[in-house]
């Protein structure tokens, strides 16, 4: 998709020649001196055909004065940004005509049109999307262009760099989720981040089984025993900040496929466990974004890659494994796998003293249980850090809730045969796995996303939401300014916005 943003005042309006314009239109919108638009909302607002409040809408064709054909009128309530991404898509399904290449969005009707422009573009490319690896014939896009009208080009800049680089993110982190563990294996994950890492600032790096064992990430190398398909231990460096400056480290998890290994899953739904690498795919997606803003922070990215599967080799329930930290675990379940390639992988962490380690993982099912698709289950062991991720999803619309960390959900995790076991009861599972992660990280602030109810949705619109690459970009984008205060990226200033 093109996006491009202009100028466009609510009295030029009239003169907009694209195929098709839709305008967001808030409760407190005035008509005085609109011209031909202020007329036609005036009318339709006076006849009652178009009520106050959000979610309503009103298709015009061939409006009087208008070059424009197609004119759909949305009401977006107070203008919120929830309001503007649900008008937008809403406005988008009306507007299913053939032949509806170029779209004009008119935002300069709300009071804060530049906060509506991100909003508006993700809603585009959410309902815009199609999965095409192995189906490419669903490549449906006939849209091709859509132009965001605003009151000024300069105030709305930086909000639609953001808004461009979060729909390449979020568009790469649902295209890899969405690919079946055929087209989507370790190597393959390994393979896009090499290509990630020809891009300005980003450096990959690539480990498989020999380096892996040298480290001794005794808890990865058991999960990944069962599986003919090589490991991979990938990480990614996105040098944006000065120096010597400490990055924050992204891990996510990257299981390609999840059967349960000799815990086995029921055969019902299984195949939804080729998601169970959207904590890998919410990184890639986040360094491609971050390869698009370049803004000024050091961040590094976390890959632990394989397939949980059952075998000669595989884990066995009961066996005990070392990990990384030296620390044994008693693998009770070879279901709780998430954790056993985690846990290394944040000890690997800690080599890049870190201002911060967040992991990334579709963890438990109890977390689905707790919170369902909206929010995302998060953890932290400091508050200044869980406010920020708090802070960043309600900024980005990329939601997430905070659950605790008492000690005493650790006590179910106690193993007679080693440091611990990998699973405790059925009580508080998303909450009892974080508290095994824990026990990996040392003083460093960390941040634990379940994502396992939000990073795909199941049923007959099944599929990979891109979620939380808006989450985690907007936090970074946050940390970068505290970094520097007043400047996101150096390139936002010379960036050139098409015609104004
Ligand atoms: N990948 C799953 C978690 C999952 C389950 C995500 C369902 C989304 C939907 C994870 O590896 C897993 O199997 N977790 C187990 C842990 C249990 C054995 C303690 C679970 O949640 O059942
Ligand atoms: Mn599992
Ligand atoms: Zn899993």
């Amino acid at each position: 998709m093109d996006f491009e943003i202009k100028q466009f005042l609510p009295a030029d309006a009239a003169q907009w020649s694209v195929d098709a314009v839709l305008v967001l239109v808030p409760d407190t919108a005035s008509w005085e001196g609109g011209g031909e638009l202020g007329a036609l909302i005036k009318a339709v607002t006076e006849r009652g055909d178009l009520e106050q409040g959000a979610g309503k809408f009103l298709f015009c064709y061939r409006p009087d004065g208008f070059k424009v054909s197609r004119l759909v009128l949305a009401r977006v309530g107070d203008g919120s940004a929830l309001q503007v991404r649900k008008a937008v898509a809403a406005g988008l399904a009306q507007l299913k005509a053939p032949g509806l290449k170029k779209l004009g969005i008119l935002l300069s009707l709300l009071d804060k049109d530049s906060e509506a422009v991100r909003a508006a573009m993700m809603a585009v490319a959410d309902a815009t999307y199609s999965y095409v690896t192995t189906k490419p014939t669903a490549q449906s896009r006939v849209l091709r262009q859509v132009t965001l009208g605003v009151k000024a080009v300069a105030a709305s800049r930086e909000a639609f760099l953001i808004g461009r680089a979060q729909v390449v993110g979020v568009e790469l982190a649902k295209e890899w989720a969405n690919r079946p563990a055929n087209h989507a294996t370790p190597s393959h994950l390994a393979d896009v981040a090499r290509k990630l890492g020809h891009k300005s600032r980003i450096k990959t790096e690539v480990l498989g089984p020999k380096a892996v064992t040298a480290l001794g990430m005794g808890a990865f190398l058991a999960v990944a025993r069962g599986s003919a398909e090589p490991l991979r231990f990938i990480v990614m460096r996105y040098q944006g900040g000065a120096k010597g400056s400490a990055p924050v480290v992204l891990v996510g998890k990257g299981i390609t496929f999840d059967t349960g290994g000799i815990s086995i899953k029921p055969a019902a739904e299984m195949d939804e466990m080729k998601f169970d690498m959207g904590g890998a795919a919410s990184v890639l997606g986040t360094f491609a974004a971050l390869a698009e803003l370049q803004p000024q922070i050091n961040v590094v990215g976390i890959i632990p890659s394989c397939e949980n599967m059952p075998d000669g080799l595989a884990v066995k329930p009961g066996d005990v494994v070392t990990s990384m930290s030296g620390q044994t675990i008693e693998v009770l379940n070879t279901d709780a796998e998430g954790r056993l390639i985690l846990c290394d992988a944040l000890t690997y962490a800690a080599r890049f003293k870190p201002r911060c380690v967040i992991d990334i993982a579709t963890l438990t099912g109890a977390c689905v249980v707790a919170l369902g698709a909206v929010r995302t289950g998060m953890f932290s062991s400091h508050n200044d850090l869980a406010d920020a991720l708090q802070a960043a999803g309600e900024e980005a619309q990329d939601l997430c809730w905070r659950l605790p960390l008492d000690d005493e959900y650790a006590d179910g995790l106690k193993s007679g045969f080693a440091d611990m076991g990998n699973v405790a009861g059925r009580a508080g599972g998303a909450i009892t796995a974080a508290k095994f992660l824990q026990k990996f990280v040392s003083d460093t602030p960390w941040g634990h996303l379940d994502i396992a109810g939000t990073a795909w949705k199941s049923g007959a619109a099944k599929g990979a939401t891109g979620r939380p690459v808006s989450l985690l970009l907007q936090y970074l984008i946050n940390e970068s300014k505290i970094a520097q205060p007043g400047r996101v990226t150096k390139s936002l200033r010379n960036v050139v916005v098409r015609a104004e």
